[in-house]
């Protein structure tokens, strides 16, 4: 039996808000993925994987999903592009990512709409200044020699909540669930 699954204790669901790419932008990330990761020495991102983060929300008890589900219904937020074209490395954390130099407003205030949302629903949030970014390798050994890169622009138009599980050793994020931007 599933630790989570021991009687008496409530189901857990370690959960995140994100932007998902699209095909096109996932799969000219995945190509970067794989050319920066050989560079720094890190452990690649699976490409179905790859996402920015919008609010981590880690362990939640199940029943709290419809909490984030209303939270997100009643969310604003409009449709943005995205360029995403430079590569960073926080050595610190051990991480390359792929990120913007010009971050859209409309990304700024959806992140921060959601952190207010979560702050009024006294769920605990990262006080950290938000840097949007999508995480590329981590285990870094080194930084990166690629610094820039020219990935298709992307069309955001909505964000997703999203399930974070191992299975067999193996890190999968599964969207649960999908809000449009702007409707
Ligand atoms: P990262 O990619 O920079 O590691 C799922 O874990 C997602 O939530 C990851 O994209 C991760 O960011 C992000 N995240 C933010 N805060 C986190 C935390 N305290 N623990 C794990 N993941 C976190």
């Amino acid at each position: 039996m599933a630790a989570s699954d021991a009687p008496n204790k409530p189901a857990a669901l370690r959960l995140f808000f994100a932007l998902w790419p699209d095909d096109g932008v996932r799969a000219a990330l995945a190509r970067l993925t794989g050319q920066v990761a050989g560079e720094c020495g890190g452990r690649p991102t699976v490409a179905a994987n790859l996402h920015i983060t919008l609010a981590f929300l880690g362990n939640a008890p199940a029943e709290r999903l419809a909490d984030f589900i209303a939270l997100a219904d009643a969310l604003g937020g409009v449709p943005f592009d995205l360029q995403l074209d430079i590569v960073g490395h926080w050595r610190r954390a051990g991480i390359a990512w792929s990120g913007a130099s010009v971050v859209p407003a409309a990304l700024v205030d959806l992140a921060a709409s959601m952190k207010r949302a979560l702050e009024a629903m006294a769920w605990p949030v990262d006080e950290r200044p938000y840097q949007p970014h999508v995480t590329l390798a981590r285990d870094v050994q080194r930084s990166p020699r690629t610094r820039t890169s020219a990935l298709p622009l992307w069309r955001v138009a909505d964000f997703v909540l999203v399930r974070s599980t191992q299975e067999a050793g193996e890190l999968r994020y599964t969207p649960l669930r999908r809000w449009p931007l702007g409707n």
